[in-house]
């Protein structure tokens, strides 16, 4: 008979905590790249919330209120993936709502030393919060909110860099894109 407190006991109890998984961010707006992390992190937690930070020091394209129901859209029916909004410290978040595990994309390795400094940073500030770094597929690995919104309102294609209703919302914002014009190359003379 396996007595209480074992280690292999503990093990059963860490890995129940880590079914909640906190993937936090700005999420303005989300993009494809975000929605590969979260179905990689569906894999390993029973649960994903999205977590938005509330940062009055940024001036975002969308409110937190509009970010919130884009995710919320493009998870529709989805009882697994939650959306929520935070200010403070991710890690005081994190425990308050019993999540052990921090989720964090990595497209390159330009992001990783940001990334690095902040979940040491974190693992300072609680130490029985862990980071969890993922990498999305390589064709994300150049898709960022920055990049998205620079590219829409210069007339750039976005469709399959982010989901649809994003794209829909963007068009609200911005209005139809200018359409890009040809490249000089190719243009035919007659
Ligand atoms: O999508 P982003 O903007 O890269 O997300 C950054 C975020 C929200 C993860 C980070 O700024 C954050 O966690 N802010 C909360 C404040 C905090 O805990 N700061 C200490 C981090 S070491």
């Amino acid at each position: 008979m396996r007595r209480s407190g074992t280690r292999g006991d503990q093990m059963g109890n860490a890995r129940r905590q880590r079914s909640l998984a906190v993937f936090p961010g700005s999420f303005d707006p989300i993009t494809n790249g975000h929605l590969d992390i979260v179905d990689r992190g569906l894999r390993v937690f029973d649960r994903l919330r999205l977590a938005i930070l509330v940062n009055p020091d940024k001036k975002p394209l969308f409110s937190i209120e509009e970010r919130v129901s884009l995710i919320r859209s493009a998870y529709k029916g989805n009882r697994r993936v939650e959306v929520d909004t935070f200010s403070g410290l991710l890690v005081d978040y994190a425990e308050r709502v019993g999540a052990t595990v921090i989720i964090r994309g990595i497209r390159a390795i330009s992001d990783f030393e940001y990334e690095f400094q902040m979940a040491l940073m974190n693992r300072r500030l609680n130490p029985s919060i862990e980071t969890v770094f993922m990498m999305p597929a390589e064709s994300y690995s150049y898709v960022s909110s920055r990049l998205v919104k620079e590219v829409f309102q210069l007339g750039g294609r976005i469709t399959d860099l982010v989901p649809p209703v994003v794209e829909r919302r963007l068009r609200e914002v911005y209005g139809t894109p200018i359409k890009t014009p040809p490249a000089q190359g190719r243009r035919r003379t007659r």
